[in-house]
């Protein structure tokens, strides 16, 4: 089958805002006791974080780290995970049934993003607290010094601010298993006087209000609109969160998802701007989308957890090739809305729906999803261009008219290099796929990769996958051609001239 890509230079959709490319740490199974930190490890640094997830997290070149929390926040006294070690309390978490030892907290958090070259952006807790402790918080973690809470973040270590910028006011507080679950109401008013006051104490961070958690609540739309006339003029950003899964084993359905998550975001941003006009509003709200990802292998699993445990083995989905091949298209499709959606949070990093696994005593690896979030967060930065393409299509159980073809292209101008990352999802044949360069002219191929030949659920658990060189490609001043192995996940970058 043939397929075409056309690059218009005078079609760009946005630049991309690096933070697109996030993930997310929350207190939660092995995320942090035994993923990120694990001081007993052999692979244990001097603060006991582990250097081979170190490594493997500077790979995805993450630039922003939600956390700490995730429904665990809705429980959360951040005074509880600062000061000396011996003194901090042991908690009971009760979003996840675990015990919480506080033996990681804010510090040691703040420490492990800068040593993964990468920046937190903090969530408060809007359920069991609001606005005394979320405005503390912002005082502790960004006043200089002189006041109470910036004189204790001192004498615990930091003489500097943390000068943490994106702060989310809770998390899925739509949600009835959220601790402190709230009516849009009663949410929208209480986070519009947070944020107020969170911005009071440092006027130059940015806040997240809570949005839907899927888009399939029964409150999607309705919530969005009462959250925001309640609160557009104090927030920066909506969010928005959305996990997918093949339980029904229907992969050319599974992999059309990336339309499911294309409708809910043009569907947030509907609502924004039909806010923004009833206000007449100039101010432009835009979108986190702080957590997505493949959620389902583990669910059977956890069902039968057992309560009160340290750091239990949760949600550790062993991911297949068919979900990499998914997470590439969701990316496609957060790139596609870049002029709008701002903030992403692949969820989350390591261990729980993770890229990144740990054990006990042997080294970190790399599931499948770990190699498209990766490409794409290193090459997709730049300018996107709106996908003008033509491609065969299909109907599947939920969708209708999903091309084989998914592709994107992003012009990295200080390289002055063009990268189209593309999904082929035909299960049975290849693609020759041609890359109009339009008003572009191409020099020479940089390199061209495919991620392919691999059984829809292979996993990568004996660290066999790789991606490899792509040598069916030729290129000339005005386009390229690749060929697209049925089923695979392609990166093909290009000098301009
Ligand atoms: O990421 C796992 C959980 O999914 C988060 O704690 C919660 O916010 C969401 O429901």
């Amino acid at each position: 089958m043939k397929a075409e890509l056309l690059l218009d230079k005078y079609a760009k959709i946005s630049k991309v805002d690096p933070r697109i490319y996030g993930s997310f740490i929350e207190h939660l199974g092995r995320a942090v006791y035994d993923g990120i930190y694990q001081p007993n490890h052999p692979h244990a640094d001097k603060d006991g974080f582990n250097v081979e997830v170190i490594d493997l997290v500077k790979k995805l070149n993450v630039p922003i780290i939600r956390y700490p929390g995730g429904n665990f926040v809705s429980g959360f006294n951040w005074e509880d995970s600062v000061g000396p070690k011996d003194k901090r309390p042991r908690r009971l978490d009760l979003a996840w049934q675990s015990i919480e030892t506080n033996q990681f907290g804010l510090h040691e958090f703040e420490k492990w993003t800068k040593k993964v070259n990468s920046s937190t952006m903090m969530a408060v807790n809007m359920g069991t607290r609001g606005i005394d402790a979320a405005r503390h918080l912002v005082e502790y973690c960004n006043f200089p010094k002189g006041t109470a809470y910036s004189d204790w973040r001192r004498k615990n270590g930091a003489e500097e601010p943390f000068k943490i910028k994106t702060w989310c006011v809770g998390n899925e507080m739509d949600g009835p298993w959220q601790i402190g679950h709230k009516t849009a109401q009663e949410y929208g008013r209480a986070a519009n006087e947070t944020s107020k006051a969170m911005k009071l104490v440092d006027g130059s961070i940015e806040t997240i209000v809570c949005g839907s958690s899927a888009l399939d609540m029964p409150t999607f739309g309705s919530w969005e609109s009462t959250v925001l006339d309640e609160s557009y003029e104090n927030v920066d950003y909506l969010s928005l969160h959305r996990y997918y899964g093949n339980p029904e084993n229907d992969t050319p359905n599974y992999l059309a998802k990336g339309k499911d998550l294309d409708e809910f975001i043009s569907g947030v941003i509907s609502i924004c701007d039909s806010i923004k006009a009833r206000k007449h509003s100039t101010k432009q709200i835009n979108l986190s989308l702080d957590e997505w990802n493949v959620w389902y292998h583990s669910k059977e699993h956890d069902a039968k957890n057992k309560p009160w445990q340290i750091a239990p083995h949760l949600l550790e989905d062993i991911y297949n090739f068919e979900d990499a091949l998914l997470v590439g298209s969701l990316l496609i499709t957060i790139l596609k809305h870049a002029d709008r959606v701002k903030i992403a949070c692949l969820a989350q990093l390591v261990n729980v729906i993770a890229p990144i696994m740990t054990n006990e005593e042997g080294e970190a690896w790399a599931q499948s999803i770990f190699y498209p979030f990766m490409q794409v967060s290193n090459y997709g930065r730049g300018t996107v261009l709106t996908p003008i393409q033509r491609s065969e299509t299909y109907s599947s159980k939920d969708f209708i008219d999903v091309p084989y073809l998914d592709s994107i292209a992003v012009i990295n101008d200080d390289e002055n290099v063009m990268t189209v990352f593309a999904l082929n999802r035909s299960l049975d044949e290849p693609i020759d796929f041609h890359i109009n360069a339009g008003d572009y002219e191409f020099a020479e191929l940089k390199d061209a990769t495919q991620f392919a030949g691999y059984g829809m659920k292979e996993t990568n658990e004996d660290g066999k996958m790789k991606i490899i060189a792509n040598n069916n490609v030729s290129v000339s001043d005005n386009g390229a051609d690749v060929k697209l192995m049925p089923a695979s996940w392609n990166t093909i970058r290009i000098n301009l001239k």
